[in-house]
């Protein structure tokens, strides 16, 4: 099936023979990718609004998936399913992936992975993930129209992270491929103009940015 690389590779993390929720679905690409071409049996894909879940049912019915694929309309983790071990949530900011979390905290027990996805902040992600329990057990880099895109998989389990780690990625840190050189080099030039930008009296941020830059000089060269 037509799916970008973004979302297969998604895809491509999710756990075989797991149960899945995709929050945010939208057109539901990614739930009919998982039961056509990875072989899931069930997945259940959910959105807070009716017109992305009206193009979403037109697409399970084009690839004639309707009997895999349950389309919810609900608030974030409010579509919790029994026996649902996996979420993604993707393409949406981190502080709004982050409420989707905290506010159904009574559902974390039966997850056992999230993929996630966010456009920014994905360091607080990053924070509230370990804090609730859940490690980093991968981070994937893709490019699609000059955009990089993290995705980040989180599985049950504590794990301390520094503040260098957390901010670099514990496993993107040990990757030496070009497209992760060119993301550290975007972030390290993104602080850089942070950094000339912030007005003196923000001590604790000038302090925090410079260390950033540190880090980032540290895995460039
Ligand atoms: C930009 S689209 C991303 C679609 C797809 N996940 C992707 O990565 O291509 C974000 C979708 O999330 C939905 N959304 C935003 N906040 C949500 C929430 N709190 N609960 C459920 N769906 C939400 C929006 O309605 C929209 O369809």
């Amino acid at each position: 099936m037509k799916i970008n690389n973004r979302l297969k590779t998604i895809g491509d993390l999710v756990p075989l023979y797991s149960y899945p929720l995709d929050i945010g679905c939208d057109h539901a690409l990614l739930s009919i990718y998982l039961v056509k071409d990875k072989n899931l049996s069930k997945v259940v894909a959910s959105d807070n609004k009716s017109g992305p879940l009206k193009k979403a049912l037109e697409n399970v019915k084009f690839y004639k998936v309707e009997n895999k694929v349950k389309l919810v309309e609900a608030e974030g983790l409010d579509s919790y399913e029994e026996g649902i071990d996996t979420v993604t949530i993707s393409g949406m900011g981190g502080l709004n992936i982050n409420k989707i979390i905290d506010d159904n905290r009574k559902y974390l027990k039966y997850i056992k992975t999230f993929i996630l996805s966010p456009n920014n902040y994905s360091i607080a992600v990053k924070r509230k993930l370990t804090k609730l329990g859940y490690h980093i057990s991968n981070e994937v880099l893709v490019k699609e129209n000059k955009i990089i895109y993290e995705i980040l998989v989180f599985t049950k389990g504590r794990k301390y992270y520094s503040y260098k780690k957390l901010f670099l990625g514990p496993v993107l840190m040990q990757r030496k491929d070009d497209l992760t050189k060119e993301y550290y080099n975007n972030l390290f030039n993104t602080k850089k103009d942070l950094l000339e930008a912030l007005p003196k009296e923000l001590r604790n941020k000038i302090k925090e940015t410079k260390k950033e830059i540190k880090y980032l000089e540290e895995v460039i060269n």
